[in-house]
């Protein structure tokens, strides 16, 4: 299990765009999304429920329900996944990028014990020998924390609690030292001390086996505490994009604001929480303009007609935003809804 240091463009994503052909006609559920990931680093995702966090990530795997459709291009280490032929991509998929998700037991068998799936992965895809995949089967579950991984790799699945079903299906992401790992919603299950855990462990990972993430959730306060670069959507289109810290600490986007009113003020207690007003848009009938602009406490007489464009902040040319109201107007419904 190699630590040394790996740099680098990984991952260049530019113009996905998702659609479904429905009963109602065609629905575009992710637009012109576009960013790059470096070896090793963490890239979060960010949106509510519905605004196509995972039909964009299960894009670049190839795993849209038949009716969708994806376009635009994803270069994986110096091939485009959006152009590769199902056999290949199959492998990249098995051995080169892993997916984990909300529910561990979408990629655990509850029929087979820890280490009968563990093991067989090993045994097929890198050839080794029963007892070598046991051992490094068990040397994985440690380094996930299970503990008494040596006896309980014997286990199934639900003898297991939920965090530590969440442990195993991180360790089985590991098995074949993936360059990137797809993580969508890892946490949203578990209370909340179980999600530090977690958070602090794949924090951990990332840094001994140098893998570098995606980070799906609709949890801004979970993407501060591990990601590089964070990209926001709303309705399928990307509202604000550039680093946690900017992100966190100087969105420039009223949704950004919103959603970083609904992460829990640590200093205020919890109950402080707050959730934007209004529902997700309907993907069938976003307005042309703006798709924030039915909720948007900001929202100009346009912005529901005209599209704003994703372009770099005045301020910081490293931020990507598309909203008509200059950044400054933006900071002050911050410094207002803080207060
Ligand atoms: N098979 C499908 N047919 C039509 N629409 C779909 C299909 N799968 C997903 N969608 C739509 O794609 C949009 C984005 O979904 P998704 O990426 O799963 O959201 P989330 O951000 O919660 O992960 C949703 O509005 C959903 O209704
Ligand atoms: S473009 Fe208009 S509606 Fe959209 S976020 Fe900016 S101010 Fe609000
Ligand atoms: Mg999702």
């Amino acid at each position: 299990m190699g630590s040394e240091k790996k740099s680098g463009r990984l991952l260049q994503v530019e113009h996905l765009a998702v659609t479904f052909q429905t009963r109602e006609g065609e629905v575009t559920a992710v637009k012109d999304l576009g960013f790059s990931l470096e070896r090793g680093q963490t890239f979060g995702i960010v949106g509510e429920s519905g605004s196509g966090k995972s039909q964009s990530m299960l894009a670049l795997m190839g795993l849209l329900a038949a009716n969708g459709r994806a376009s635009g291009r994803a270069v994986f280490d110096g091939q485009d996944l959006l152009a590769m032929p199902p056999r290949e991509l199959n492998q990249v998929r098995g051995n080169r990028i892993a997916m984990i998700f909300q529910d561990p037991m979408t990629s655990l068998n509850p029929y087979l014990t820890v280490e009968r799936q563990m093991t067989e992965v090993l045994e097929l895809h890198k050839g080794l020998t029963h007892r070598a995949a046991r051992q490094r089967s068990i040397a994985l579950l440690e380094s996930v924390r299970i503990p008494d991984a040596a006896t309980r790799i014997r286990m199934y699945p639900h003898e297991f609690s939920g965090g530590m079903r969440q442990r195993i299906m991180i360790a089985m992401a590991l098995l074949c030292e993936p360059d990137l790992v797809i993580a969508d919603e890892p946490t949203t299950a578990l209370d909340v001390t179980i999600q530090a855990q977690i958070v602090a462990l794949l924090r951990e990972l990332q840094r001994d086996f140098g893998t570098a993430i995606i980070l799906i959730t609709h949890d801004l306060g979970v993407v501060a505490g591990l990601c590089d670069q964070v990209m926001v959507l709303y309705g399928g289109r990307v509202m604000e994009q550039g680093s946690a810290e900017s992100i966190f600490y100087r969105p420039t986007h009223p949704y950004t604001t919103g959603l970083l009113g609904a992460v829990p003020r640590l200093l205020n207690g919890p109950e402080t929480l707050l959730a934007i007003p209004g529902a997700p848009p309907d993907m069938a009938s976003l307005p042309a303009g703006c798709p924030f602009s039915e909720r948007c406490p900001l929202v100009l007489p346009h912005c529901a007609t005209v599209l704003p464009p994703l372009i770099p902040d005045a301020a910081d040319r490293s931020v990507l935003r598309a909203c008509h109201r200059p950044e400054r107007e933006v900071a002050a419904l911050s410094i207002a809804g803080a207060a």
